[in-house]
């Protein structure tokens, strides 16, 4: 009788709270799912920077760069720059492979110490390379011409500004925010990421449209070049509205727009895989 009448007592508030918290919970399942494809794609490309740059850096040293996809990897008497391409891939299998690990709550919340160093080294190696790639791309230009100077500017800009902010407020112990920015952080650092598997996701739905294949222009790339940071950027933005906000319609609209982009991220990382990465090593 007692347990009948208890759980007939506290059954409906339950349920009520449970009802409640279901978007919350399936929007977060969304964005945990799109996580763990990022991070394995993302773990492809370090397998893949790794295999194909480090062996030929250590065994013939600055001139490995040479004869490599790198445009103008290596140049006979350009010391600064060729040290600055080297360090540019050599540091990036760190910072994206490192850079999902700090996302990862249990080993946040289980390792402070361990998350503290990642985080600094992260921070500092993000700022060095993406100084070393804005002079990369002023002295020796990028594949898109004006446009992909401009946009990957851009990209570098941003990355030294999220640091900064995301440090500054790890320092003040803000962590709802520290966690936010170094979220869009994270986002700005995947740019380069992302522009490979959205360009090989576009060739491998549509066989290339809007791409000149000599000049490595046009409008697609065009578009490529600033969604590659301004898409994942709004994405995380609409993700963090629907989470601060009641309106369960508006939960459940972002965890569909969340699955929608797991879809395309997985297809664009099986793209770029088997179209660009797994091929060159
Ligand atoms: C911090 C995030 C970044 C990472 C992890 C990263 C990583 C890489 C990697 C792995 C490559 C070799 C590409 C390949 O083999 O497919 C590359 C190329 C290049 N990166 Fe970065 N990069 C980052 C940010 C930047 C920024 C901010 C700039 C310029 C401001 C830049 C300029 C370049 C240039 C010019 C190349 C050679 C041309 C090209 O492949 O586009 N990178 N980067």
């Amino acid at each position: 009788m007692t347990s009948i009448a208890a759980r007939t007592s506290t059954t409906p508030p339950q349920t009520a709270s449970q009802a409640r918290r279901r978007p919350d919970r399936i929007l977060s399942a969304c964005g945990v799912l799109w996580f763990l494809t990022a991070a394995a794609g993302q773990w492809i490309f370090v397998y893949y920077v790794a295999a194909y740059y480090a062996p030929r850096l250590f065994q013939l040293g600055l001139p490995g760069l040479e004869d490599t996809i790198l445009p103008k990897g290596f140049i006979a008497g350009d010391l600064i720059g060729n040290l600055s391409a080297a360090f540019h891939v050599l540091i990036a299998i760190f910072i994206i492979g490192g850079g999902p690990l700090q996302l990862v709550p249990p080993l946040r919340n289980r390792f402070p110490v361990l998350h503290r160093i990642i985080g600094r080294v992260y921070v500092t190696a993000a700022v060095a390379t993406s100084l070393a790639g804005l002079y990369m791309v002023w002295t020796r230009g990028t594949p898109g011409g004006l446009i992909g100077q401009i946009a990957i500017s851009i990209d570098g800009a941003l990355i030294i500004a999220f640091a900064a902010i995301a440090v500054r407020f790890a320092m003040k112990r803000r962590i709802d925010k520290h966690r936010r920015w170094a979220m869009r952080l994270f986002m700005v650092v995947s740019a380069v990421w992302f522009f490979r598997i959205g360009l090989m996701f576009w060739f491998m739905t549509t066989g290339g449209i809007g791409i000149d294949a000599k000049t490595f222009e046009g409008p697609f790339l065009t578009f490529m070049y600033f969604a590659q940071m301004a898409l994942p950027l709004a994405v995380l933005q609409a993700y963090f509205n629907a989470q601060d906000g009641k309106a369960p319609g508006a939960k459940y609209a972002a965890a569909i727009l969340v699955l929608f982009c797991t879809g395309i991220t997985a297809a664009g990382i099986f793209a770029a895989a088997m179209g660009m990465w797994l091929p060159r090593i």
